[in-house]
């Protein structure tokens, strides 16, 4: 019998990182130069044939940039079991940025036993990137990341394996909330990934 998890996974970063971008790539394969920023929350479903036992409802929340100078996101973030930390390669603020919506994120929610969510630091728009950017391993150590990846929305690259880390962060979490529901007749949309795409995580083996 399918076992299936419902994870609610936030997206966070300053304004016109790319979130939407990223999540509409991610769910929808598509990807707009045009730029809404966006109001508030918006939400997005994935569901991802895991293995062949596991079937991963994604809930994404696709949190407003400017909602960092609001008061809502200890509402949004409410039972989330991870999130995806996006900056902006081309702007150094919005790498300056990181920490803030990190402690802002590690301030509002914990799993049980008050451990942190786990949390990928995503630096979208490589296809923007001239030279190579300097690696994140230490950084990441440092802040409790679990995990980085170079992504671009545009070009969809390392979105996929982004999310993949960080599921499987998300399934190693002992404690992590797990919304367990009933098997029902949902359709299954999206990619199925295979034993072999779970090994390669590189960024999680090495920051473990
Ligand atoms: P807020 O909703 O205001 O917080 O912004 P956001 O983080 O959701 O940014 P959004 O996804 O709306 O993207 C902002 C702009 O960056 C848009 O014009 C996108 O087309 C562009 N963009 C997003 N991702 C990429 C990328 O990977 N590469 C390039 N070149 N542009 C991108
Ligand atoms: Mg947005």
């Amino acid at each position: 019998m399918q076992r299936e998890l419902l994870f609610k996974v936030l997206v966070i970063g300053d304004l016109g990182v790319g979130k939407t971008s990223i999540i509409k790539r991610y769910v929808h394969q598509i990807f707009s130069h045009h730029y809404r920023a966006t109001i508030g929350v918006d939400f997005a479903l994935k569901v991802v044939q895991w293995d062949k036992d596991t079937v991963i409802r994604l809930q994404m929340w696709d949190i407003a940039g400017q909602e960092r100078y609001g008061n809502m996101t200890r509402v949004y973030y409410r039972e989330a079991v991870g999130a995806l930390v996006v900056f902006d390669v081309t702007r150094a603020s919005t790498f300056e940025a990181v920490l803030k919506w990190k402690d802002d994120l590690d301030s509002k929610v914990t799993l049980n036993h008050g451990r942190s969510v786990p949390a990928v630091l995503l630096a979208n728009k490589s296809d923007q990137l001239g030279s190579q950017q300097p690696k994140l391993d230490h950084f990441c150590k440092e802040n409790s990341f679990v995990g980085w990846f170079e992504t671009s929305a545009k070009e969809n690259t390392n979105i996929e394996e982004a999310v993949r880390c960080l599921v499987e962060h998300i399934l190693n979490n002992e404690e992590s909330t797990v919304m367990e529901r009933e098997p029902g007749s949902i359709s299954l949309s999206g990619y199925t990934s295979t034993t072999k795409d779970h090994l390669n995580c590189s960024s999680c083996v090495k920051l473990n």
